[in-house]
């Protein structure tokens, strides 16, 4: 590419982009007759509450420019609905950074911080892809581990959490929150907890990592990652916000406003609304539960075992066998699942089944599934 005048491309760095692997598998669902079911994305399919729509339709005769740490009201809606929701006290405005959706920020975080080439970010074993993404960005290295064992004296410069876990489901106790944070303390190496499924709990009850029963009321070095996309059905309007220690949050928003990465005034407004009301988060849990019972007995009724999946938006189901021959045998029936092997080596046996299907798919599924 001879504009990049020799220089290794960036693309280069990361891994290849795996929802390629799975058109063939796609192809072969949608051909069933009854159409395909996708169930290998956690895309919300349900509608945006009208309290939300208002609120962006008020906000929209906004011609100047919104500021990068987010008008008071969204700040205060974020610590608000944290207290609410999840028992998580002692915030302040400085410590809430609202960000273009958690994908970039998780995807511009160690680079943001100033991560670089010998520094290491610690990821989970089986993870959403963008935390090694933003890793590699930064040219820093990546180490996979769920225990902190298997890091040694390593002090790494990062660690995610990622509670309850995309692809899993699995929920991390209290104890395990605690020991990982007193031992980045130690080291001095940044928490960075994704809570995006923190308010999907289904089997087991999700934790913060600023809870107080986890970070005693400090917050240094402690940030959570918190996404509108699921719980308030907001992935298209690119909504979500970090909250946390106020010195990173001081840095981000220091970097960010330089860079211009700024949610749209419009959007904040309809933030501060998702924010101040649980119903509609409530109505939408209420949906996934349903799918996910009926998933859930269609699976085990057709064979298959789930392990984890104890909170958030998906089954993590296997055979027991490679995970692309389950993709292939369940898209033969219309249904596509994600290969276990797009989160991790460790995911090879397993495939991620989403919720976030219609009642009229999910239960074309488990039709299917039981034939
Ligand atoms: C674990 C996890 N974190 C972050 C995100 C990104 O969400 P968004 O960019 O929509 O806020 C996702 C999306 O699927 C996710 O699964």
């Amino acid at each position: 590419m001879s504009v990049l005048r020799g220089r290794a491309p960036v693309s280069r760095r990361l891994p290849d982009f795996p929802w390629d692997t799975l058109l063939d598998a796609k192809e072969r669902a949608a051909a069933h007759p009854g159409g395909i079911v996708d169930l290998s994305v956690g895309t919300p399919v349900d509608p945006v509450d009208p309290l939300i729509r208002d609120a962006l339709s008020a906000a929209s005769d906004f011609p100047g420019y919104p500021t990068t740490i987010g008008t008071p009201e969204v700040r205060r809606a974020a610590i608000d609905a944290l207290q609410r929701r999840f028992g998580i006290d002692g915030l302040d405005l400085s410590m809430i950074l609202p960000v273009i959706g958690t994908k970039e920020a998780i995807a511009g975080l160690p680079s943001t911080l100033g991560l670089g080439v010998g520094d290491q970010v610690v990821i989970p074993e089986v993870a959403y892809p963008t935390y090694e993404v933003g890793a590699l960005l930064a040219g820093a290295d990546v180490l996979r581990a769920d225990s902190l064992t298997q890091i040694g004296p390593a002090a790494p410069a990062m660690i995610y959490l990622n509670s309850p876990s995309n692809p899993t489901g699995k929920v991390l106790p209290v104890e395990h929150l605690r020991k990982v944070v007193s031992w980045a303390r130690e080291r001095g190496t940044v928490v960075v907890s994704d809570e995006c499924y923190l308010g999907l709990a289904w089997d087991d009850e999700p934790v913060s990592i600023l809870d107080p029963r986890v970070a005693d009321g400090d917050n240094t070095g402690l940030l959570a990652v918190h996404s509108l996309s699921k719980t308030s059905n907001l992935a298209s309007y690119r909504a979500g916000f970090l909250a946390g220690d106020p010195a990173l949050i001081g840095e981000l928003l220091a970097v960010r406003k330089h860079a211009g990465m700024i949610v749209p005034f419009p959007i904040q407004a309809a933030m501060a609304a998702a924010l101040g009301d649980d119903g509609h988060a409530s109505i939408q849990r209420e949906r996934y539960r349903r799918r996910r019972e009926i998933l859930r007995d269609a699976v085990i009724g057709a064979g298959f075992r789930i392990d984890e999946s104890a909170a958030g938006l998906y089954l993590w189901v296997t055979r027991d066998e490679p995970c692309r021959e389950t993709v292939a045998w369940l898209s033969d029936r219309g249904i596509l699942a994600a290969p276990g092997d797009f989160y991790g080596p460790r995911g090879v046996r397993h495939v991620r089944m989403a919720l976030t299907a219609t009642d009229e798919r999910i239960a074309q599924a488990a039709s299917r599934l039981a034939s």
